[in-house]
């Protein structure tokens, strides 16, 4: 099983290149679905989900083939493909945004339900409430969601929470449907604004996207296009506190700050000076770190898979940061590993408080989770001596050759 091995205390200076979206491109090549022409997506991360999701397209009768960050998606034509199965949808849980599109255009699906996961129970009540918004029979047996629907019809429907699959699912779904279907309390995340330029290309008519109420003018057919997917936010971000952390001076060309405002504002707070470049962010660190509060929430708020990453900085800040996790229930796997490398953080629930600066020491440490993991490798760059990140095979899943870009960085990390 590969590992990290780090090298610490690194300082990190120097520039990367933003890769793109993971969280964007998995709805946009689900989006291939609605279509019977090809699609082209470029500035694709090469990374273990969108592989996932590859995989799945194939079984669901789409074509694909990736040449560096291009992928290319041709439906094939097999329409009696409906089936997402348990072994793709365990790997990944936005296999499940297959569901819209399958069922909008094909008529039908079969979903395996996802399960429960590391990071909280993540139910998907949201999106199938919605489907049968649009007139889907949904059903739920042996641990599969079948779902059908001759025709969808466009309806009005309110989220419960704002969901970022569940509007992304019901968007896709409601492209395709008959009439024009309302869509309140919408999630407002960038990757939802990149999905809906992508289906208006294709043709669809998409009005409100990245605010809380989307409507969808439903069209009979959805056509190809060429799409470049956004930067990858919470790539940047995590690059940005390695800078932070380490008194580090980094830009990530091609991130765009307005989508990273609230981890750009909370890092200023705490001492640190950013640009938005022409093409790119900057930032750098000489002075002190102080201790800053956050608060999780949906965007425009502080993003959830920056928790981690922002935790591992405030054990090197002055002073007592409360870190309150509002969006997943279980997103503090991360503590114990931090503890072992000598963070002092206490967990009251919802609340995490971290009493810093801590000196930290080279661990072995485990990931439970992609953005876990990301917290454990900042934490070994500030840490003295050798830290080994185990199970980096959740890294994988969403940072591409994050070894090289730390490396480019002045930081000795290794694989092995
Ligand atoms: C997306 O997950 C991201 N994944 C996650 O990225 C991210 O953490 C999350 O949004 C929040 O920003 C992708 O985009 C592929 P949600 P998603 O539906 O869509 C509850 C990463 O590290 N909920 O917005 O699954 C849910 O349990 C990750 O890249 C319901 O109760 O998240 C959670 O508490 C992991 N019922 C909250 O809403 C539903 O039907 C937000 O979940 C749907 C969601």
């Amino acid at each position: 099983m590969n590992q990290f091995h780090i090298e610490g205390p690194n300082r990190v200076t120097g520039t990367i290149e933003a890769g793109g979206a993971k969280n964007a491109t998995l709805p946009a090549m689900a989006a291939s679905l609605l279509t019977d022409e090809p699609l082209e997506l470029r500035r694709v991360p090469r990374v273990r989900d969108i592989r996932t999701m590859a995989r799945l397209l194939t079984h669901l009768g789409v074509d694909n083939e990736a040449d560096d960050e291009v992928v290319r998606l041709c439906p094939t034509g097999a329409e009696d493909l409906d089936d997402a199965p348990y072994e793709l949808v365990k790997e990944m849980r936005a296999s499940v945004l297959v569901l819209g599109p399958l069922l909008a255009r094909r008529g039908r699906a079969r979903v395996s339900l996802p399960g429960g996961c590391a990071i909280g129970v993540r139910p998907i009540d949201q999106h199938l409430a919605g489907l049968e918004a649009l007139g889907a029979e949904v059903a739920l047996e042996h641990g599969y969601v079948t779902a059908q629907a001759r025709q969808l019809t466009g309806a009005r429907y309110r989220f419960g929470m704002p969901t970022v699959g569940g509007t992304e699912n019901l968007i896709m779904a409601a492209t395709l449907a008959r009439g024009t279907t309302r869509l309140e309390n919408c999630a407002r995340e960038p990757e939802i604004v990149d999905l809906a330029e992508l289906l208006n290309a294709m043709g669809a008519r998409i009005k409100g996207a990245g605010q809380e109420t989307v409507e969808i003018e439903g069209v009979e057919t959805l056509s190809g296009t060429a799409h470049t997917i956004i930067p990858d936010r919470i790539e940047a971000g995590t690059y940005l506190v390695a800078a932070a952390m380490t008194s580090g001076d980094v830009t990530v060309a091609g991130s765009r700050a307005a989508d990273l405002a609230p981890l750009l504002e909370k890092l200023a707070e705490a001492g640190c000076r950013f640009e938005q470049l022409e093409d790119g962010i900057h930032l750098s660190r000489d002075g002190e770190l102080r201790a800053r509060d956050i608060v999780t929430a949906p965007h425009p708020g502080f993003p959830t898979d920056l928790q981690a990453q922002y935790m591992a900085l405030m054990t090197q800040a002055e002073g007592v940061s409360t870190i309150c996790e509002t969006v997943f229930e279980n997103r503090f796997q991360h503590v114990p590993e931090l503890g072992r490398m000598g963070a002092k953080i206490e967990i009251d629930g919802s609340y995490a408080r971290v009493y810093g600066p801590s000196p930290l020491s080279g661990a072995k440490v485990m990931a439970t989770d992609l953005r876990a993991s990301a917290c454990l490798v900042l934490a070994g760059l500030a840490a003295d001596g050798q830290t080994v990140v185990d199970r980096i095979y959740h890294l994988d899943r969403g940072y591409e050759r994050m070894e090289q870009k730390l490396t480019t960085l002045g930081a000795r990390v290794e694989r092995v």
